[in-house]
């Protein structure tokens, strides 16, 4: 499954490239806007730092606006993923930009009609948003399933990145879940390599070891 970080601090990302677990990266408006970065400048150099698809969200609502702001996000380099809302113009352009050959994120996904809708657009990912539908009292990785069921049984090639993932066991039920991609914060993928017992069993075999009165191996 692929792992992307859900932001737009750069220094959030480049602190978590090396070991290659990061596939790509997903910006909206608001992550942008809280970076208190130029829109532009800010892709072009997650774009050049991360090896991977980034997605980069327009902000226009009428179709001619996000096809114009779609195509200058597309322009700053080969890795960015235009990302569009889920409405009847998202759509529209979506399916505009796979005619074209630019890839597309169709975002703020609640419901398996929507998602349906989105892959007969073109889609090359849906963003299905888990906790957002769990904070209204829904079944947010029951969305993710049943999603799963309807693209694999009529062959539709949209990844499902599952998305709004607050914990590490959201990221798991996603997985489990069949999910192509995952794109989750900072924190929950920190919080995914960490667990108390490596933490106690390193120390314990280190305590061991140190009584041998032994150094390091090299
Ligand atoms: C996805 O593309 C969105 O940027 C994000 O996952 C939304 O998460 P939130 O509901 O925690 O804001």
């Amino acid at each position: 499954m692929q792992i992307f970080l859900d932001t737009a601090d750069l220094d959030a990302i480049t602190a978590r490239l090396p070991g290659g677990l990061v596939d790509g990266i997903t910006t909206n408006p608001s992550l942008i806007a809280q970076s208190g970065a130029d829109i532009f400048e800010r892709v072009k150099a997650i774009c050049e730092a991360v090896d991977g698809p980034i997605s980069a969200e327009v902000v226009a609502t009428d179709l001619d606006g996000m096809l114009a702001e779609g195509r200058k996000l597309r322009a700053l380099a080969d890795n960015v993923v235009v990302k569009l809302p889920l409405t009847r113009d998202g759509l529209t352009a979506c399916r505009t930009f796979a005619e074209e050959g630019t890839p597309t994120n169709v975002t703020l996904c609640f419901s398996a009609n929507q998602a349906l809708m989105a892959a007969k657009a073109g889609a090359t990912f849906v963003s299905p948003f888990v906790g957002r539908v769990e904070d209204m009292g829904g079944d947010g990785i029951g969305l993710l399933r049943d999603i799963r069921t309807i693209f694999d049984e009529y062959g539709y090639e949209t990844e499902i990145l599952a998305a709004s993932l607050r914990s590490p066991d959201h990221v798991q039920s996603a997985a489990l879940a069949g999910c192509d991609a995952a794109t989750i914060p900072p924190k929950v993928f920190d919080q995914m390599i960490k667990h108390p017992l490596t933490d106690s069993g390193l120390e314990a075999f280190l305590a061991d070891w140190s009584k041998t009165g032994r150094g390091g191996l090299v």
